[in-house]
């Protein structure tokens, strides 16, 4: 159901296709999706037309792309049971709200997105100078607001997307929200609420806008929240009211910033496939192995008797993920008495790799061997994802005039 208590409780994140992911990947966003996927109702989606606002001239790849990360998302136990997975461009409802929400959305705050210039001047191989690209913001905004999503989770750098989404919704409200006779529909709205129930709406509401009480706000909210009596149109415009605007009828979303991975790459950077210092989720053992063994360490130490010190080497961040309180000590101690050489260093992280992986790569496997599951599953994830957004849809049509037959 498209309640407003499961707004506040639906989660919606999408990631552009990027092919395999790696262990940076699981250490920051997929393991918070795991989290995620038990408290709230989670949709996450593969976001191939992002993909494509970018490598527009490299679609050859694109279908493998999507169906390789998909299978890492399962693989790393993304379960389809209490997620919704899905790919963008199967939903097509999210692009007619792009368009939609174009007519309203002001040049400048596209223009305004720090990730606009700072992306075409990094990728300055390729052309951006393109619609598509200023839009990708709002094409994020669309993704977001057509679920009505109170919580989305993203990394810092896209935080800047998730403030224009808001900006982006209060606008939309703001305009399409002011219907005709909204505040007799709000009095009658509150009469069907009980005597008692009215009195305390009309009490919360009056702290709120008087006294800026937050509690008495949120107290609100889930009064509307339970209300059985009142339809989603009337708790929209109950809700809208509340907090002196029309009605609401695409919800704020709020940015949920996932902790950043403490994943070092290979050479000690942020790992990152253009870093090329990538640990797959589906590397064979002995790559495992041989790419930790020829890690760069703590330059000082040139010979085995020379000691070192484990915060210039990049092994000591791997060991700061994998390795319990004891083995840093060991680490600690003997790297600087040179007590150890670097590759008894490097032993238990590779084993810790290795034991972190093997489930992974034989579930990956699972489902690279049947496809059809897969398939399977992201069918039934774009139904229930169309099933929303196709209501949502029916109500951006009416508020903007767009309902006739
Ligand atoms: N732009 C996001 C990224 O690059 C991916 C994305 C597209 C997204 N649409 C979204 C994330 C909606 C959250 C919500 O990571
Ligand atoms: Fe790095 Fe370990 Fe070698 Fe010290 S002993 S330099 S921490 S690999």
């Amino acid at each position: 159901m498209n309640t407003l208590a499961n707004q506040q409780h639906r989660v919606l994140s999408g990631m552009r296709p990027t092919g395999a992911l790696h262990l940076g990947h699981y250490h920051g966003v997929l393991k918070n999706w795991l989290k995620l996927q038990h408290e709230y109702e989670c949709f996450f989606f593969v976001a191939d037309w992002h993909a494509l606002t970018t490598h527009y001239e490299e679609v050859e790849i694109l279908e493998q792309s999507v169906w390789e990360m998909v299978i890492d998302w399962l693989a790393v136990g993304v379960n389809p049971g209490s997620a919704s997975l899905f790919i963008q461009s199967r939903v097509p409802e999210h692009a007619e709200l792009h368009m939609l929400l174009s007519m309203i959305t002001p040049l400048g705050w596209l223009e305004r997105v720090p990730s606009y210039k700072d992306q075409q001047e990094k990728l300055k191989e390729r052309d951006l100078a393109t619609y598509g690209f200023l839009g990708y913001p709002l094409l994020q905004s669309a993704d977001i607001l057509i679920y009505k999503a109170g919580k989305v989770p993203v990394g810092e750098d896209q935080v800047a997307h998730v403030e224009m989404t808001r900006e982006v919704a209060r606008r939309f409200n703001h305009l399409y929200g002011r219907e005709p006779g909204f505040e007799a529909r709000v009095e009658a709205a509150i009469k069907k609420m009980g005597k008692k129930n009215a009195r305390l709406y009309n009490d919360l509401r009056k702290k709120y806008t008087e006294q800026g009480d937050a509690e008495a706000l949120k107290t609100a909210q889930a009064l509307l929240d339970s209300q059985q009596n009142i339809t989603l149109g009337d708790k929209e415009r109950l809700l809208g009211f509340l907090e002196g605007s029309g009605r609401i009828i695409l919800p704020e979303p709020e940015a949920l910033l996932t902790p950043a991975s403490k994943m070092p790459g290979l050479d000690g950077q942020k790992m990152s496939k253009s870093y090329k210092n990538t640990l797959s989720l589906r590397e064979e053992p002995d790559d495992i192995e041989q790419k930790i063994r020829t890690m760069p360490t703590d330059p000082a130490r040139v010979r085995r008797t020379d000691p070192g010190n484990p915060e210039k080497c990049p092994v000591w961040k791997l060991h700061q993920v994998y390795s319990a309180e004891d083995t840093l000590e060991w680490v600690k101690t003997g790297c600087t008495s040179a007590g150890i050489g670097c590759i008894d260093c490097k032993g238990p992280v590779i084993d810790a790799v290795k034991a972190e992986l093997a489930p992974v790569r034989e579930r990956a496997r699972e489902y690279e061997e049947d496809r059809g599951l897969v398939r399977k599953i992201i069918n039934e994830g774009c139904e229930r994802a169309r099933d929303v957004a196709r209501q949502t849809m029916v109500e951006v049509r009416q508020v903007m005039g767009l309902d006739y037959r």
